[in-house]
């Protein structure tokens, strides 16, 4: 695949689908300069793999960043704007999520809040603090239009979160996680319209269900293959692609 983008930043990026994206992202036929692998806890044992990974390959840097946690979003932009040496950054993959079980008798408050403040107002603040340095890269590129090679930011929804096509995968309500998916894709929606005179692109994609901790072994598909479906994707998005919720294999989910 040719370059997908000289700069890329994943949240979430320890484990996971996440991780399979920094993983095969730095195998590419021609790789990214640099890969900003974030996760909350890199030193932590649940960091592991992903030091592994970056000690093979010096393109990839491990970057503290918890995405509800402003203070470590702004260090960690300070972080990539010392590698990129005045340049943009071109591709900001919000990734990083947690789930719920939850039905009407269980739900809690303060579990809704939480995955309120991880899923929509952590992936607000990570594009807020990254936005002048995606504006740089769109205003560097030579060329017209939008791509992932540009500028674009993605956000790592889920059709569960979609009112129309959300039930036809699985019946179980999830309040919690449903509702922040859904408010993540009204997000989606309205970055695209207040970006595009940017030209940057913003799209929600899901993944698939996916055997990783969150999407446990009963998922039917690989990480390893939703990744591959992911990155096909994101390389031939164009201009017409923004504001939309595409599938780990290109398909339209409406809203
Ligand atoms: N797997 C599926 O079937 C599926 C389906 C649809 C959508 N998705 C979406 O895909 C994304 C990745 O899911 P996954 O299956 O890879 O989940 P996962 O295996 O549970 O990994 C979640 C990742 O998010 C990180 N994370 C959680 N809270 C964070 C925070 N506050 N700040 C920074 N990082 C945080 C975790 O870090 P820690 O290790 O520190 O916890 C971990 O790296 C999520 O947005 C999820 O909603 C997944």
């Amino acid at each position: 695949m040719a370059v997908l983008a000289r700069s890329i930043l994943v949240t979430g990026s320890n484990r996971g689908i996440g991780l399979e994206l920094v993983k095969q992202l730095v195998e590419m036929s021609d790789p990214p300069e640099h890969i900003f692998a974030t996760c909350r806890d890199p030193d932590g044992p649940r960091g592991r793999a992903l030091h592994d990974l970056a000690d093979k390959h010096p393109s990839i840097h491990v970057v503290q960043l918890e995405v509800e946690n402003q203070s470590s979003v702004k260090a960690a932009v300070a972080i990539v704007q010392s590698y990129l040496e005045g340049k943009g950054l071109n591709l900001l993959i919000n990734n990083a999520g947690v789930d719920t079980y939850d039905t009407l008798q269980t739900v809690e408050q303060q579990e809704m809040l939480c995955t309120f403040n991880i899923n929509v107002v952590g992936p607000i603040l990570v594009v807020k603090e990254f936005l002048p340095l995606l504006k740089r890269a769109a205003k560097e590129a030579e060329t017209e239009g939008m791509s992932c090679s540009k500028a674009a930011i993605i956000n790592i929804s889920s059709k569960l979160g979609s009112i129309a096509q959300g039930f036809e995968v699985m019946l179980d309500p999830f309040y919690a996680y449903r509702a922040s998916k859904a408010a993540l894709n009204m997000v989606t929606a309205c970055l695209a319209v207040e970006l595009k005179g940017d030209e940057i692109l913003c799209i929600a994609i899901h993944p698939g269900w996916v055997k990783t901790d969150m999407g446990t072994e009963k998922a039917p598909l690989t990480v390893q293959h939703s990744v591959q479906g992911i990155l096909k994707v994101l390389a031939s998005l164009s201009s017409s692609s923004t504001g939309t919720l595409l599938d780990w294999e290109g398909r339209r989910i409406f809203w």
